[in-house]
């Protein structure tokens, strides 16, 4: 990846930098947003790929019903961030990194839905409590600290263009769909290379300016934005649980019929 080596260059920028400055270096990760927000949601990162539901997800144990749980939540979630993201479209925080054409899902994950759900899918949403907490979220800081919102977008958006491709994949592998059927999600037909548009993503964030006390708020917002989505992927992983109880309590579990469980 190209992570590394731009890394280490930064780095030595920015440590002469800071030697003829002879200020306080802030971290080692250099000074751009994009860098920092990397190196400050590293761990959360690792935490949300080890939540029950990405680990199975990524073992490709992702049942139609897992999925269809999580594009409601997906689709509530999106709803509320590109609705905030299209209000403050003018707002100088958000201008630069306001990429509607290329990167709203709403639409996508309406497709997706009705692809599940058929023609009612509005009716049939279903969400648990930590989905409401951070569309609540996003839409108090899209109303009070707009300048907060590129933490919530990144996370989503530079997520979906990274590990959400192969997810995609596993998605349509592991619920044999065919082409771009209930997956549509994962695809963006505006973005010709993930990893190039990641890199204008990175350089449009850099170009905000951002006191002090800002770039902090952002840094801490977007670890707050990883948090709710772990919190997120943890009560699905519980809804699925009680739901699977339930069916397997009537005999009729889907996936016991065909794989036999062993107790
Ligand atoms: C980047 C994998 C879950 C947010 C990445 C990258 C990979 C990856 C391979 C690229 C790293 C790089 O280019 O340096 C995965 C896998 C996941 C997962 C396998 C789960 C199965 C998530 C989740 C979120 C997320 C749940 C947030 C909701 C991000 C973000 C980036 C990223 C924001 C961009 C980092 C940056 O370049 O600044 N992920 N990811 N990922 N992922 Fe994930």
């Amino acid at each position: 990846s190209d992570g590394k080596e731009n890394r280490g260059k930064h780095q030595d920028i920015y440590c002469t930098k800071m030697e003829s400055m002879k200020s306080q270096p802030r971290d080692v990760t250099g000074s751009d947003l994009s860098e920092q927000i990397k190196a400050a949601t590293k761990d959360s990162h690792v935490r949300a790929e080890n939540t029950q539901l990405m680990l199975n997800y990524q073992k490709g144990q992702i049942t139609q019903t897992q999925y269809k749980l999580l594009l409601c939540s997906l689709y509530e979630i999106y709803q509320a961030l590109e609705e905030e993201l299209d209000r403050n479209a003018d707002h100088p925080a958000v201008q630069p990194i306001y990429f509607p054409q290329e990167l709203a899902r709403l639409e996508s994950l309406e497709l997706d839905l009705e692809h599940f759900f058929g023609p009612h899918w509005r009716k049939r949403i279903t969400v648990p409590a930590a989905t409401h907490r951070y569309t609540q979220r996003l839409r108090e800081i899209g109303k009070n600290s707009p300048g907060l919102l590129v933490a919530h977008a990144y996370t989503r958006y530079l997520g979906d263009l990274s590990g959400g491709q192969v997810l995609g994949k596993i998605t349509q592998k592991s619920l044999g769909l065919s082409g771009n059927k209930g997956i549509s999600f994962f695809s963006f037909p505006g973005v010709t290379s993930p990893n190039r548009f990641k890199q204008l993503y990175r350089s449009r964030m850099n170009s905000i300016e951002l006191t002090e006390k800002k770039r902090q708020e952002v840094l801490d917002e977007a670890t707050r934005a990883f948090e709710f989505n772990i919190e997120v992927f943890d009560d699905l992983q519980k809804m699925l649980s009680i739901t699977e109880e339930a069916s397997s309590e009537k005999g009729n579990n889907g996936t016991s019929r065909t794989e036999p469980k062993t107790f």
